[in-house]
């Protein structure tokens, strides 16, 4: 079934100048990118968007880095789209990830980890909602099926 997630490439990405390679890896990997944004996080962006950890002791840290230079915003599409992108990803620590994965490859650490990913349908429905509105999404939608029935 067709479902679409977000994710950021984050910031240290975007400094490595890794973030073409990032993005070919997620088209190779047959996710459709609907929609791509260039953006800055303000403070406010970052914590309403972290919200979940809140209390958390990397906190601070991580809506820190995540404000520290732009970051690409992307929905994308695929069969199974969150779960993959999850394994195409990588574990949060790139110590610990597949060495096949992207954190793998381009994280530096735990928290300059490359790239986000939402973690559930009703994350990736609340996130991709957070950068994106829904009728370009639609019409993303049907372009990119289009697309790829040639
Ligand atoms: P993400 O939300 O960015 O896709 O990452 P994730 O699910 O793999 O990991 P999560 O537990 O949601 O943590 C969110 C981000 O916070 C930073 N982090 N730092 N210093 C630390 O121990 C620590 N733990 C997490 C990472 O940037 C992580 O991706
Ligand atoms: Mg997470």
């Amino acid at each position: 079934m067709k479902e679409r997630t977000l994710t950021i490439i984050k910031p240290d990405s975007v400094v490595k100048k890794t973030y073409g390679s990032i993005l070919q890896i997620l088209l190779d990997k047959g996710f459709d990118i609907l929609k791509l944004r260039w953006i800055r996080l303000t403070r406010e962006q970052a914590r309403a968007f972290y919200e979940v950890h809140k209390g958390k002791p990397f906190y601070g840290e991580l809506v820190e880095f995540m404000t520290s230079g732009p970051v690409i915003a992307a929905a994308l599409e695929r069969d199974n789209a969150i779960s993959y992108l999850r394994e195409v990803m990588g574990a949060t620590d790139p110590k610990k990830a597949d060495p096949a994965s992207i954190r793998s490859r381009f994280a530096e650490s735990i928290q300059r980890n490359a790239i986000h990913g939402s973690d559930s349908p009703e994350n990736a429905r609340k996130e991709v909602a957070f950068f994106f509105a829904g009728l370009e999404l639609e019409q993303a939608s049907a372009a990119a099926e289009a697309n790829d029935g040639k």
